[in-house]
């Protein structure tokens, strides 16, 4: 089969590869459409923990269940996406040391077929084209968990959700849309992201290019009872200044990098909790199925390229060109 292999830091070949036989309780999986995911960048350029070559990159996926080795030849057929949750663990709270995510170390979806145990599969959503299915399991259940689960969104919170245009930001804003959010606020580095956040549902949004972002925000809602970010960085210590007493900041990444002389004292005197979040339970990840179905969520899908053309979609995630999901389509 034709995967997308990582050789060595920044070299990605498309390669010819044999294909193991099937363990049992695992299934054969060909892909439909796979999506990239920033983690993907992070691993190629070598910014990523423990990256093994070779390695085939992927962590999302829809596709069709070819073969099984096991009584469940009921699912051959069957339209899916996989779970890329690998060992979790029993706590709610936090992931097992033995947790890992597909894709690195184990064989992801950039590839024509994958092997994946059965209890990873689940129904592809039946409303949701391919390209929508394969967006929505990595950044889907990030954002459920940053939004429903470790930011306990009310009704009554004024939300920010920072760098809109991101895979995760963008579900974290749909989420907060169908699950209750008194006003949903956005930054982003270009106003055209603005203008189409808004239409799916942000009340307000600001360029995080104008030096005022924060004031401009500050006018607009006043301050944050919940804020999701995934940038962390230099401009972290606005987050806080921006956040009402009592407030939340769920931190989801880092792609600004760490954080210069974070504000400890306004986080002590304001009462705020900073609350990491990564990922998602087996559980959250089937109530983020459960509330896709229920709200008839789509993702927003950015741009579909073949998989030949993985150096372009690469480069478009890179420059940070998206809105929203950048899928590659394996095949028909
Ligand atoms: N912990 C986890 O489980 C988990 C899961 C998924 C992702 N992540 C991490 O979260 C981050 C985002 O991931 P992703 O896949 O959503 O990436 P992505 O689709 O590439 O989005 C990254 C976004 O960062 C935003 N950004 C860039 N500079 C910014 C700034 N100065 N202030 C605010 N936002 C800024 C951009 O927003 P605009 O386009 O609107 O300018 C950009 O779209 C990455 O660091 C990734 O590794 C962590």
């Amino acid at each position: 089969m034709k995967a997308l292999v990582l050789r060595s830091a920044g070299h990605v070949s498309l390669d010819d590869i044999e294909q193991e036989p099937i363990p049992p309780g695992y299934a054969r999986v060909r892909l439909l459409a796979a999506a990239l995911n920033h983690r993907d960048v992070w691993i190629i350029e070598g910014k990523y923990a423990k990256i093994r070559y070779p390695s085939i990159l992927g962590s999302d996926g829809c596709g069709i269940v070819e073969e099984v080795n096991d009584s469940e030849r009921g699912l051959i057929g069957q339209r899916v996406i996989i779970n890329p949750n690998q060992h979790w663990g029993g706590d709610e709270r936090v992931q097992s040391a033995d947790y890992t995510i597909l894709g690195m170390p184990s064989p992801g979806t950039f590839a024509e077929y994958i092997t994946v145990p059965l209890d990873r599969l689940h129904p592809a959503p039946a409303h949701l084209s391919d390209e929508e299915a394969a967006a929505l399991p990595l950044a889907g259940v990030t954002a459920y968990r940053a939004i429903a689960v470790q930011g306990n969104v009310r009704s009554s919170d004024t939300l920010l959700i920072s760098g809109i245009g991101g895979g995760v930001a963008l579900f974290a804003l749909v989420f907060a849309r169908a699950l209750g959010a008194r006003t949903i606020a956005v930054t982003s580095g270009a106003p055209w992201k603005l203008e189409r956040a808004i239409a799916l549902g942000a009340d307000h949004g600001v360029l995080y290019t104008e030096p005022t972002w924060a004031d401009a925000l500050r006018r607009r809602v006043g301050g944050f009872d919940l804020i999701v970010d995934g940038s962390a960085g230099e401009p972290f210590n606005q987050l806080v200044a921006l956040s009402n007493p009592a407030g939340r900041i769920v931190l989801y990444g880092a792609t600004l990098g760490g954080v210069p002389m974070l504000d400890v004292h306004r986080i002590f005197w304001r009462q705020l909790r900073i609350i990491g979040t990564t990922m998602g339970s087996d559980r959250d990840f089937a109530a983020m199925l459960a509330a896709v179905e229920q709200h008839r969520i789509r993702p927003v899908v950015d741009s579909v390229f073949l998989l030949s053309e993985y150096a372009e979609a690469f480069e478009r995630m890179r420059k940070g060109e998206q809105f929203g999901k950048i899928v590659l389509r394996i095949s028909a």
